[in-house]
């Protein structure tokens, strides 16, 4: 099992390159099992989940070719066959974000075989809002042995049709999974209470450059008009906005100097706004934020909230920074009910910090010592990368596979900056740009 070595105290310098977005990825990958024509997606960061998702379209009987480096990280997924329209457990546990095919395969293929995800580290994390809104599209669904069965009814053609739809809470994968399966029913579909995520618009302009009808994807309410048939399209993935927010707190933490570039500051408004309350200075440009952490670090209270507020992908990454900041910081988790596991590591390096229920007390201005500490999912695994970085002396973590999902070459881009830092134990299977099939 890989570690990463970090010896705290150097400032970062210099410029860093922002990978593809992880979670514009996923959904725009399922996409294409919308098809039986070749969609290209460009910019595809190379990390574990693409991987996954690789294997889970190849085990339906898509041809998925994946290639990085000279492939300019692109992949061209044709789903022209799909002999099993199934996500299986073996998959799906090791990553949530299968249940993204639920929608577009029994809209595609009029029925679906998906396991039912399970409860992860950060949460239960259910899907009965992508579960209601497909039955008010009016697919058929059973849940049995685990796994949703998912099949469109005879009586209505073997198609789904148009509906309204309230989200009961704001799902961002509910409403990538539902704005899937509604491009291809019969009528229009009017969706309420939508996330308003940065990646649900790609998914959108993905979908419309495949022939579909959306309108107003990016705000609460979308309108989709379905169609007969969608067609093959070529598109390039938005930057990484978390992978992005996390690269300007590893400046400010560390009081370096560093440009984080290929990224797009209009998604980071609400982080960026944060850290200037911390004291943080940028310069913003087009596709840049250049951040100076000469300034003493403040306290600054923090909530997340659904986009465009703070998102909870970037609150264990704000809580490291929060460690170091002069005062007290209270930062309260409003998406998810156990997304603090990183506080206990934390404190395990010197950070005050205390948790009860969905707030967690920060007291600012405690040094950190090296310690060797347990990464427990993706980005609880960033926040202790965060604090090795300014942490006295070498720190290790352990269980990295948790940040391989989500981040591409973090080791090469945080020594490209200065910092010190190395991994151990086997190197994550770097793929042959050569396609392959399951
Ligand atoms: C997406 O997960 C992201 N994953 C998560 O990023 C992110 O943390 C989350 O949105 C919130 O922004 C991907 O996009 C692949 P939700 P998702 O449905 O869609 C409840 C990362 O680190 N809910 O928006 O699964 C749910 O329990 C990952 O990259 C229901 O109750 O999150 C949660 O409390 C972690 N029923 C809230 O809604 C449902 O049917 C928001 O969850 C669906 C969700």
């Amino acid at each position: 099992m890989d570690k990463l070595v970090i010896r705290g105290g150097n400032p970062l310098l210099g410029t860093v390159r922002i990978s593809g977005a992880k979670n514009a990825a996923l959904p725009c990958m399922a996409a294409a099992l919308l098809t039986d024509e070749p969609v290209i997606l460009e910019n595809i960061p190379q990390v574990r989940d693409i991987e996954t998702t690789r294997k889970l379209l190849a085990a339906m009987g898509a041809e998925v070719e994946l290639g990085y480096g000279r492939a300019q990280h692109r992949t061209t997924i044709s789903a022209r066959l799909l002999a099993a329209p199934e996500a299986s457990y073996d998959l799906v546990k090791t990553m949530r974000a299968s249940t993204l095919v639920l929608g577009p395969l029994v809209a595609r293929c009029g029925r679906a075989r998906v396991s039912l995800p399970g409860g992860c580290a950060i949460g239960a994390r259910p899907i009965d809002l992508h579960i209601k809104g497909l039955e008010l599209l009016g697919a058929i669904i059973t849940q049995e042995h685990g796994y949703v069965e998912a099949t469109t009814d005879p009586q209505k053609g073997n198609r789904l049709h148009g509906a309204e739809i309230v989200f009961d809470k704001i799902t961002v994968t509910g409403t990538e999974d539902l704005l899937m399966a509604a491009t291809l029913a019969v009528g229009e579909t009017v969706m309420t209470n939508c996330a308003r995520e940065p990646e649900v618009g790609d998914l959108a302009m993905l979908l419309n450059a495949m022939g579909a009808h959306i309108e107003g994807a990016g705000t609460s309410t979308i309108r989709v008009q379905g169609v007969e048939k969608l067609h093959g399209a070529r598109h390039r993935i938005i930057p990484d906005r978390i992978e992005a927010g996390t690269f300007i707190i590893a400046a400010a933490l560390t009081g370096g100097d560093v440009n984080v570039t290929c990224c797009d500051p209009t998604h980071l408004t609400a982080v960026i706004q944060k850290l200037h309350e911390t004291g943080v200075k940028t310069v913003i440009k087009s596709d840049c934020v250049r951040v100076m952490g000469d300034q003493a670090l403040k306290a600054a209270d923090m909530n997340t909230e659904e986009y465009p507020g703070f998102p909870t992908d970037m609150q264990a990454q704000y809580m490291a920074l929060a460690t170091q900041a002069e005062g007290t910081s209270m930062i309260s988790e409003n998406i998810f009910e156990n997304r603090f596991m990183h506080a206990q590591e934390l404190v395990r390096m010197g950070a005050n910090i205390k948790v009860e229920g969905r707030r967690a007390t920060v007291r600012g201005g405690t040094p950190l010592s090296s310690a060797a500490v347990l990464a427990s999912d993706l980005r609880a695994s960033a926040s202790l990368v965060l604090a090795a970085l300014v942490a006295d002396g070498e720190t290790i973590i352990d269980r990295v596979y948790h940040l391989d999902r989500g981040y591409e070459n973090i080791e090469e881009k945080l020594k490209s900056l200065g910092a010190e830092i190395r991994r151990v134990g086997n190197i994550f299977p770097k793929r042959a740009a050569a396609p392959s099939r399951a």
